[in-house]
């Protein structure tokens, strides 16, 4: 059965999308079978990773309307890994999560069941907030990591996601884990970043830094892996990979 994994904080612009799709890159380009699943309605990873739009989508399998093999596709160039599209455009899934996924919480938990039975590893990409929809892919998870960025509010929004997980838990008698937190876009020349990562190491997490890093970006509109991404000749910096070496190899335990 294959580790689940949901990187999540309800606020916008974290780097959940750029970190689930990098340690998804990571995971197949270390030989295991691993499917990214697009959960969020503006479909950034599937945009990032397919150049033609594939015939179905996510909404498309949850309601039915294809069989998840039908919609399931390879990422071009990067071997092991699949994708489970949402069409940014269109906007199926947004349709469904506010119109039927009331009726169906558990939609999600049943697809990711199943397809845990034929892939080593799943990582799901969210949306911001904390609606039906990104609580339907939390419950779905065996863990969830919070990235955030090292501002000033980041801690307040770690602590309000701290309290709504627990409601959430207690209610849908869910056990997932949440026990590491990633300062992303870190810059260790900055006091305020150095003083966020001191003060979210003194909570119960085990905490992550990944560096800023503008090949992210570039890779991104690239569509390509950011680890076999180089731009003038160069790749992600020393640093990056170091902090993606240490996560990848802590976070399948
Ligand atoms: N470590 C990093 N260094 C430099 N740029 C980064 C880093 N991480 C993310 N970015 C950039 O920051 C922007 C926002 O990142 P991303 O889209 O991954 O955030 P998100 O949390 O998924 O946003 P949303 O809430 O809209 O889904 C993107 O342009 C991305 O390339
Ligand atoms: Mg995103």
């Amino acid at each position: 059965m294959a580790k689940t994994i949901s990187f999540h904080l309800q606020k916008g612009g974290v780097g959940k999308t750029t970190i689930s799709g990098t340690l998804a890159c990571q995971s197949a380009l270390d030989g295991y079978v691993t499917l990214l699943i697009d959960v969020d309605p503006q479909g950034n990873a599937s945009s990032w990773f397919l150049q033609d739009a594939p015939s179905f989508e996510l909404a498309d399998v949850i309601q039915g309307k294809c069989y998840s093999s039908d919609a399931i596709v390879a990422v071009p160039h990067i071997p092991n890994l699949f994708m489970l599209p949402t069409f940014g455009i269109g906007g199926s899934l947004k349709t469904y999560s506010e119109t039927k996924l009331a009726e169906e919480p558990f939609v999600l938990q049943d697809l990711i069941k199943e397809l845990s039975k034929s892939y080593e590893r799943i990582i799901l990409d969210l949306s911001p907030g904390l609606g039906r929809l990104e609580r339907a892919a939390l419950i779905s998870s065996d863990e969830i990591i919070s990235p955030m960025t090292p501002e000033v509010f980041s801690l307040d929004g770690l602590e309000i996601f701290i309290e709504e997980l627990a409601k959430l838990k207690k209610n849908l008698r869910s056990n997932v884990e949440h026990s590491r937190i990633i300062i992303n876009s870190f810059d260790n020349r900055i006091k305020q970043h150095r003083d966020i990562y001191l003060a979210a190491c003194e909570g119960k997490f085990t905490v992550y830094k990944i560096p800023v890093d503008p090949l992210f970006r570039k890779a991104q509109e690239a569509g390509s892996a950011p680890q076999l991404f180089k731009n003038r000749g160069k790749g992600l910096k020393q640093s990056t990979l170091d902090s993606l070496h240490t996560l990848n190899s802590e976070i399948w335990r």
